[in-house]
Formats: structure tokens, sequence, C-alpha cells
């Protein structure tokens, strides 16, 4: 059967020819996509192998197990020889791979710096812990205020000089930041009656130009008693008592007559200067006294729109600068380094 030996015998060269073609191939890649090319041009759904195997049909009834056997051979041989460089391509990559990325573990380690608490944020905790320490709750409020909290119920009206656009930032919509943790006054005694005894501690905004004693950001405390009976004489003994817990018993309170249109009679509180114990120096500017905020009884009139009756209630208020107390504390001569978060300057603390 002539046709069916030329057959047999074409496809045999075919099969022999494709073998050591495929081999060679195999053996030449040096990566492992042109490996994969290789595998599908053989076994492929065009691949040579695959057209061979398809072709087996068209043969002979004693032709087809001769050259059957014959593929079978063919394609196992190829097959391990693709698994054999596979495995070696993947081999070789991976040692290549660690090679590149390997760890130098005697190299020195990177020293992570780890976060430190400001000393802001330090002083307003511990000036937070001695309020509490004497039954004072801490209160908070928001920072952009609006023009009701900051100033209407304040007794801050219109036209006030207060409200002048060089010292206070407006916010689109009528809001201001505010310009003193005074509101937290009123948002306090809007949602809480009496008795009362709050400290609340804040950053607020004036318009100032940074320099040693000023910032346009700031910190407050301020502080509200309400209560049956409550009179100046508890202010002076709360904001007594506070100086000396904070900078020791010899620390004297000064109160001088003031005016704020929110207490009623008004008073600013200094301490005597912890740097010479009131004797003059650098610190105090030769005054003996370092002035410390604000304070006074709460106008009857800012009770009453709070719904406290000032007929029966009364209540003190304070407000003093936290910044100013962490410079003499930690002795910061500069206002700007409490703004600057530079960690060389932080870490000192
Ligand atoms: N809010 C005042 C200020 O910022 C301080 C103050 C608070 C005065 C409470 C009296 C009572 O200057």
């Amino acid at each position: 059967m002539p046709p069916a030996s030329k057959g047999r015998a074409s496809m045999k060269e075919d099969l022999i020819a494709i073998q050591s073609k495929f081999t060679a191939q195999i053996q030449a890649t040096t990566d492992l996509a042109a490996l994969d090319d290789i595998r599908v041009a053989a076994f492929g759904k065009k691949g040579e192998m695959t057209a061979i195997l398809r072709g087996m049909g068209g043969l002979s009834a004693e032709e087809r197990p001769v050259i059957g056997q014959m593929a079978n051979d063919v394609r196992a041989a190829l097959e391990e020889k693709l698994s054999q460089k596979k495995t070696a391509l993947s081999k070789a990559a991976m040692n290549e791979k660690m090679a590149q990325e390997g760890l130098d573990v005697t190299l020195p380690g990177i020293r992570h710096t780890i976060g430190h608490k400001h000393p802001v944020a330090m002083i307003t905790d511990e000036l937070c812990k001695i309020f509490m320490g004497m039954g004072y709750e801490i209160a908070e409020g928001p920072e952009v205020e609006t023009d009701y909290h900051n100033f209407e119920a304040l007794n801050i009206y219109k036209g006030h000089p207060a409200r002048d656009e060089q010292d206070t930032f407006y916010v689109e919509g009528g809001l201001t930041l505010r310009t003193h943790t005074s509101p937290v006054q009123i948002r306090y005694m809007e949602n809480n009656k009496p008795p009362i005894a709050i400290v609340a501690p804040g950053k607020t905004f004036r318009s100032d130009e940074l320099d040693a004693t000023h910032s346009p950001v700031f910190h407050q405390l301020e502080g509200l008693v309400v209560d049956k009976g409550i009179h100046m004489g508890h202010l002076k003994g709360a904001l007594t008592t506070f100086a000396k817990a904070l900078f020791g018993d010899d620390i004297k309170t000064r109160f001088r007559p003031h005016h704020f249109p929110f207490t009623e009679p008004s008073a600013e509180v200094d301490f005597s200067c912890f740097g010479c114990g009131g004797k003059g120096c650098r610190i105090c500017k030769g005054e003996g006294w370092i002035e410390m905020g604000g304070c006074g009884m709460v106008h009857p009139k800012v009770l009453e729109r709070c719904g406290i009756d000032p007929e029966v209630y009364s209540g003190f208020a304070f407000g003093m600068g936290i910044d100013r107390i962490a410079m003499q504390r930690y002795n910061i001569p500069h206002l700007k380094l409490l703004f600057e978060n530079d960690m060389q300057f932080l870490k000192q603390f």
C-alpha cells in the first residue's frame, strides 16, 4: 500500500525531525517565557505534535499502533525535557532574585523616632489633673464658633472692639474661629444645669502677628463654677489652690480689677513670679508678678440667657493662657518654639 507506507515513512521522519528540533530549542532556552512559547509550538492547539497526533486517524490499522507508539514516546520525551527545563529555569530565577534581594543582616538598623508629647499637651494634662482633683469635670467645644456663642451670649455686642476684624478671624457663613474658650461656658450651661464645675482646655485664635508672646493660634483653659451661693471668695480660693498645686506652696495670687463684658465684677489674676519669688527678675520683667488670665463672677445676663435663674444661682469663671504657663514651666523663651514642631526642641521635654 504505497500511500500508507509513504504516510508512515514521512510521519516517522516528521516525528524524528520534531523531536530533535524541539529538544535543541529546549536546551538552548534561557528564560521561562521562551520555554512556554516552545511548549505552545509543540503541544498548543496549532502545535506540530498536536497536528501529528490528530493525523493518526488517517493511518491504516497496522500503521496506527507503530506510529502511535512512536508519537507517544516523542511526546513523553519532549514533555519530560520541558518540565526539567522549567524546574531548572525557575530555580535559577529564584536564586537570582534571592541574590538581588538578599539582606545583609549585619548592617546597622534604622532607628524609628517615636513621637513625643508636646509641652502644651503635657501642661494641659497637668492643669486638667489639678482641677479634676478639685472636683471639676472636663468640657470641650468647637473651634469654629457661631457669632452667638463666641460673642452675643457673652454680652459682647455688635460694635464691641473685641469683634474687630483686626482681632477676629471670620469664616464664611458668619462663623468665627473662637477668640477665647468662653463660648464653652455658654454651650455647657445650655445643656447642663447647676451645680456646674468644669474646665475646658482648647485652641483659640486671634489675628495677632507671631512674636515672643503672641501667636494667631494659642491655647486657653476656661473654668466655670455655678451653684447656689458662689461668690468671689470661691474664685480666689480656687485659683490660689490651683497656683500652689502647679508652682508650689510659696506662690501667691493677686487679683486686679478689670473689665470683661461677661463677668461682673471682673479681675485679672497674677501669680507671684516663681523665678524670683516676687523680688523681680528677667522672667517677670522686674514686676514680681506674672499675669495669668482673666476671671470674674458670671454676669447675671449670661446665666439668664442660658436658662439659669440668676436670683437663685451665681457663678465664677476664669480663662488662662496655657502657652504662657508652659513657657514658664519649661523655661521656653519664645512662643514660636511651641508651634514649629521641631523634634530637636520637643525631645527636650
Ligand atoms: N475670655 C477671656 C479672654 O479671653 C478671659 C476670661 C474668661 C475672663 C472667663 C473672665 C472670665 O480674655
